[in-house]
Formats: structure tokens, sequence, C-alpha cells
């Protein structure tokens, strides 16, 4: 009896939060509503928070001007060159052997953001779900298992492996690893958690509905990482496991090289708090974030907001001047992340993506608009970079490392990932001495696959 008195008080509090917010239509269906339906509608009201909802709105809804990035100082970034790996420069050797060190010592984990909704591929389960490998169709997840069960043979070691998840997704990606036993690895080792969400809004501010009773929920951007690996114990994890530093790469590369010794090693000579990955930029107008200097610290500006004549400008040999591009791989220190994630005051900023969101119209019905209809924020990971003391930024090679499926059709889809893992294995094979056909795009006639089990690099194929 007296839950339910607190439980009315709490619905009637929560309820003139949001008229007072301007929100009220969240609650416009609350009389028809089923008890089970109110239970999930104030559950999920009494989750967001209204200020930071008022904030964003102000910033990024109100004002008419979008807020210009200030790249007054921006000078093209200095990073360690694939060039020094080629000539065996001295540092890249000492790298190695400090890479390797440090995880033959456990000091590594791997951590996946996989909580995007990957709308661009059309797919609707789990992106890491994707079957992307050659021949025998592997998943995204399992290809990224495989490549870690290598590295834990390899140098004896344990290598635990952080997996973002969000709402949405979550259910589906860990009943995904369950049914597949793990592809091999220890259950012990992985740990899902899920990233926090906020309501996306429509172009005049108003909170979208999915349905009568639910907001249209998105997650809040890899930048969510922070204060969700604190919040999911994965950081107390990490402590008592004792690894310190935290491999991140995305959800779709199938070319990835998870546990890098070179990488690893430095960072670990710079003494980086956050650590980036570059290719150099295949053509300007590639949807990479591009790796710069911006008055005196490393940021990466995302391509949706370089200015075209930046994107654009090539040096005295005709060279694009801003080349780096982020392949989003990256190094953190585990006590960085705890810094920022664990400090309640801390926040990275949001950035706003316009979007088609399925939402309900005046009538409660649901519909899937043909053109953007609202707003979703995220915050990305990378723009912790403000926050590093010391940073490092080191060039692999596009061929060996970079080919991620993003779009059904045309750049970084299934068909341009396939057709470079073929030429990547074609690339290992012939060094290896095996005599095969390739056209001028280096492709070999046959199909053929180099299992993530065996060898992680051309030298040790
Ligand atoms: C990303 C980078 C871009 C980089 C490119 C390289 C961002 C914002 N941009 O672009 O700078 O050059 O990859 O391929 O990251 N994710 C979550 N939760 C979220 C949103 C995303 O876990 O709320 C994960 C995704 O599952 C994915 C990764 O973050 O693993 C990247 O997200 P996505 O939005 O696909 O970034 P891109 O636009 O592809």
């Amino acid at each position: 009896m007296e839950d339910s008195i607190v439980s009315k008080l709490n619905s009637s509090d929560i309820i003139s939060k949001f008229e007072e917010h301007g929100q009220e239509h969240v609650f416009k269906y609350w009389s028809e509503l089923k008890e089970g339906e109110k239970e999930i509608l104030i559950g999920q009201a009494s989750q967001v928070d209204l200020n930071e909802i008022d904030q964003l709105l102000s910033e990024h809804i109100a004002s008419s001007e979008e807020k210009e990035l200030d790249l007054s100082g921006i000078e093209p970034v200095e990073y360690f060159s694939i060039k020094g790996k080629e000539s065996l420069d001295e540092k890249w050797t000492q790298a190695h052997a400090l890479g390797e060190e440090a995880i033959r010592n456990g000091r590594v984990a791997a951590f996946t953001p996989a909580g995007g909704q990957g709308t661009r591929l059309g797919y609707d389960l789990p992106k890491g779900m994707f079957p992307i490998s050659l021949v025998s169709n592997k998943s995204l997840f399992q290809i990224f298992s495989e490549k870690i069960e290598f590295a834990t043979k390899k140098y004896g070691v344990k290598i635990p492996w952080f997996i973002m998840t969000s709402e949405g997704n979550h259910a589906d990606t860990v009943n995904f690893f369950k049914s597949n036993n793990f592809f091999g690895l220890e259950e012990n080792d992985i740990k899902f958690f899920m990233q926090g969400t906020l309501p996306a809004v429509s172009f005049d501010g108003k909170i979208l509905m999915s349905s009568k009773h639910e907001m249209v929920q998105t997650p809040d951007g890899h930048g969510g990482s922070f204060r969700a690996l604190v919040k999911s114990k994965s950081i107390d994890e990490m402590v008592s496991r004792g690894t310190d530093i935290v491999s991140f790469f995305q959800v779709d590369n199938p070319l990835i090289n998870c546990i890098d010794p070179y990488f690893i090693g430095f960072h670990l000579m710079k003494e980086s708090d956050l650590s980036c990955k570059a290719c150099i930029k295949a053509h300007s107008k590639e949807k990479v974030g591009v790796l710069v200097n911006n008055k005196g610290k490393v940021s990466i500006i995302e391509y949706s907001d370089l200015p075209e004549e930046l994107a654009e400008k090539v040096d005295s040999s005709g060279n694009l001047q801003y080349s780096a591009g982020s392949i989003g791989v990256h190094l953190f220190q585990r006590d960085f992340i705890l810094e920022l994630g664990g400090n309640p005051e801390f926040q990275l900023p949001f950035h706003k993506a316009i979007k088609k969101i399925k939402t309900i119209d005046d009538s409660g019905e649901v519909l899937s608009p043909e053109a953007p209809n609202g707003v979703k924020f995220e915050m990305f990971g990378f723009d912790a970079l403000e926050y590093a003391s010391k940073t490092c930024v080191l060039e692999t090679a596009r061929a060996e490392e970079f080919s991620p499926v993003k779009n059904a059709e045309g750049a970084d889809s299934p068909k341009t990932s396939r057709a470079d893992q073929l030429r990547k294995c074609a690339r290992w094979a012939v060094a290896a001495g095996v005599e095969l056909s390739l056209d001028d795009t280096g492709l070999p006639s046959i199909t053929f696959d180099i299992s993530p089990t065996y060898a992680s690099t051309q030298e040790e194929f």
C-alpha cells in the first residue's frame, strides 16, 4: 500500500518536473497507459537529467548560429612515421621490445565501444555480429576474439576484453557471445557493460517519443566510455588484474591490430595518457577525423567539422597538409580514464547529429520519416585529448590495418573491406614465397583467408 503511494508521489513529482522544463508532451497519453507502460515511462523519465537537456537545447537548438570551432592555431600534427619501421629505425625496435614486455607482464586490456547504432550499414543486429571474413564469413566479434586469443597464447598472458554495449543492443551482443562459446576465449575474461543514453529531440527541442510510453533514447557516444567504464566497475577490475594500458578499438574494422606492441611501446616511451593511430588520408574527402595540433595540443577534428579549405589544403610538395587520418584506435592509461570518468563534475562536450528518427505523430501513430526530423547528442572519446598531459601519435600502414565496414555500398562497405582483407592475405602469402598472380590492385585470382589465430603480422606468417 505504502509503496504505491510513494510511487504515485514520485510519478507526479517527475511529471511536474517535465512540465517545468517544457516537456509535458512526454506524458500526453499518461491517463490511457497500462500500469506496466506507466512504469516503463516513469523509469525512463527518472533517468533523464532535464537540466542537461536544457543546456543542450540552449547550445544546439535554440541558437541559430552553429558554434564555430576555433582553429586559429591549427598546424599539422607530429607523429612517428611508418618510414621508421620500414628502415628498421632503432626507436621502432625499442618500442617493440617495450610493448612486448608490457603485454607479457599482463598490463594490457582490450576495450571495444560497441554501443553504436550502425544505421549507415543498414544492419539491424549489433554491428559486431556482421559477417565479414573471407571464405568462412566470420563476424567482426569473432575476428577480434581470435586476434585476442592469438595474443594471449603468444605472450602467455590473460588479456581481459571490455565491451561497451548500449540499451538497444546489449542483450543481442551478450547472447551472441554466449551462443558461440565466447569464440574460444574465457568467459571470465570478457566483461560487457552498457553505456549511458540521452533522449533525442525534435528540431524545436521537444523530446521525441518512440511510442506512447517510451522516449527515443540514443547512446551518448563513445565519449560515454569514461563514465561507463567507471560506473560498471570495469576500472576496478583492471586495477585488481594489474592492467593499466587500455587498447581501444572500434567495432567496424576487421583489419585492426588489437594488441600492437609497437603502439604500446611508443605510448609508454612518451608516457602518454592518450595515444592515437593514424593513416595518411586516402583523399581530402575521406570520412575520417583528422589529427592536428591546435594551439600546441594534439586534437582530432571530426570530418564533419573540418572546413573544406583546410581539408583541401596542400603543402609545397602537393600533399594534403592535414593528412593524418584517425583510424579510431587509441591507447588510454587506466588512471586517465578514472580521472575523467570518476569525476562527477567532468563533462566532455556534446556534438549534435541530425538524423531520421522513428517517432510517434500527434495521434500516437509510429512514423518512419523520409527526411531527418530530429537531433541526437553524442560525446566523442577523442575530445579527451584536451585533458591529456602527454599524447602520442603513431602512423600505421592502411593496407595492413584499416578497412572499416560503415556503409552498405560504396566506400567503406563490406565489398571494399573484403577486397582489402584479400589483398592483405595475398601480400603475406607472396612475401612468404607463395606463387600467386595478382591484378594491378594486388588482388589474387583465388579467394583464401589467413586465420587470425595463425599469425598477427606478415613477419609471423
Ligand atoms: C569514427 C570516428 C572518426 C574516425 C573513423 C575511423 C567518431 C565520432 N568518429 O567515425 O574520427 O576517423 O571512425 O573509422 O568516432 N560507438 C559507441 N557508442 C556510441 C557511438 C558509437 O560505442 O554511442 C562506437 C561504435 O560502435 C563504433 C565507434 O564508436 O565502434 C565509432 O562510431 P561511429 O559513430 O561509427 O564513428 P564513424 O562516423 O564511423
